[in-house]
């Protein structure tokens, strides 16, 4: 690998004449140029890709900021976002947010700092200064934005089908886990799931969570039982608390989906493995991935763009939580 002393060495300039030249910063007199730029060519050196960016002004640098990837929904986000961007030759600098706005504006200055052209977020704070000053375009992912460039899923749609699929499946005493209420997809499914069950007349008990994690998906799958032993179906805010919720029912010695049904959301792809396996609403989480980084590369290219606000379904996955219907 060529460094940029050997082109020094070639150039017979010092390194420091050369980063000028890559990086376009600073006096170089014209020969001196062209005797580094010649070098450059001659040892095929390959700046790293932030010397590039520099070195070209044409930088094929993307962040991509998501909550947090040990949620095995983000990853798979995630993994959609670079292929996307892959096939368009441009390369990926990632960051966990933990749904920590300093940390987020921490990591949107270092993406800067690295001459990135373009962003992919998903964030509670699409309408924080930190997105709206910035210079360069952005798509909000998943948990988006109504008045910017967005790739989301219709999960109001998602609770909706929930509850019309575990009423017709049988369950009459139904228990809702509400998801965080500051994230915004979590709040659109459980008012789509409430809107149906509104609409038939079911009551309903609702548990409220406060995150999405494995560490406190335990404490809320017991607190159903706790205050609601006889629950004979219920919708979880994501397949990590489905889980939950699944093992507790066991724990309880409730026969999963004879005595309780479970409908979890996202169909993270260890929820097809469990046993009984997951019943759940899927996010077309790679494909939503894909797309925004489709919007990101027409922005950044200036294409025409038809669609800023795009929208993706979601569908029911029928596996062994639920009842079959008659
Ligand atoms: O499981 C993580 C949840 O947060 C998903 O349902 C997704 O919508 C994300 O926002």
């Amino acid at each position: 690998m060529k460094t940029i002393k050997d082109v020094a060495r070639m150039a017979e300039v010092s390194v420091a004449t050369v980063s000028r030249v890559i990086n376009e910063s600073g006096y170089v007199n014209v020969d001196t140029r062209k005797r580094v730029e010649a070098a450059i060519k001659e040892i095929n050196y390959t700046p790293n890709e932030v010397a590039r960016s520099l070195y070209k002004r044409k930088s094929k640098l993307i962040g991509l900021l998501l909550p947090d990837i040990t949620n095995p929904f983000f990853p798979q986000l995630a993994r959609g976002v670079e292929d996307r961007m892959q096939e368009h030759g441009y390369r990926l600098i990632f960051g966990n947010s933990d749904e920590n706005e300093v940390k987020e504006l921490d990591y949107i200055r270092t993406f800067v700092q690295n001459n990135i052209i373009g962003v992919i977020s998903s964030t509670n704070y699409p309408e924080s200064d930190i997105y709206q000053k910035l210079k360069i375009p952005i798509v909000f992912l998943d948990r988006t934005s109504d008045d910017n460039p967005s790739v989301y899923a219709d999960v109001r749609e998602g609770g909706r089908i929930a509850a019309r699929e575990i009423v017709d499946r049988g369950s009459k005493r139904i228990t809702i886990l509400q998801g965080p209420a500051h994230i915004k997809p979590a709040q659109d499914r459980y008012l789509g799931a409430i809107e149906v069950l509104d609409e038939l007349g079911i009551t309903y008990n609702v548990i409220q969570t406060s995150s999405f994690s494995y560490t406190d998906a335990e404490q809320w799958a017991k607190e159903i039982f706790d205050k609601y032993i006889d629950t004979d179906g219920v919708i979880a805010s994501n397949d990590i608390i489905a889980t939950a919720v699944l093992r507790e029912a066991y724990r309880l010695g409730k026969a999963v989906p004879e005595d309780v049904q479970i409908i979890g959301f996202d169909d993270i792809p260890l929820s097809s493995l469990l046993s009984p396996s997951l019943s759940t609403i899927r996010q077309p989480a790679y494909d939503m991935g894909r797309e925004a980084a489709g919007l990101l590369i027409k922005l950044i290219e200036q294409d025409k763009v038809d669609e800023k606000i795009i929208q993706l379904p979601v569908s029911f996955v029928e596996r062994e939580t639920t009842r079959r219907k008659n």
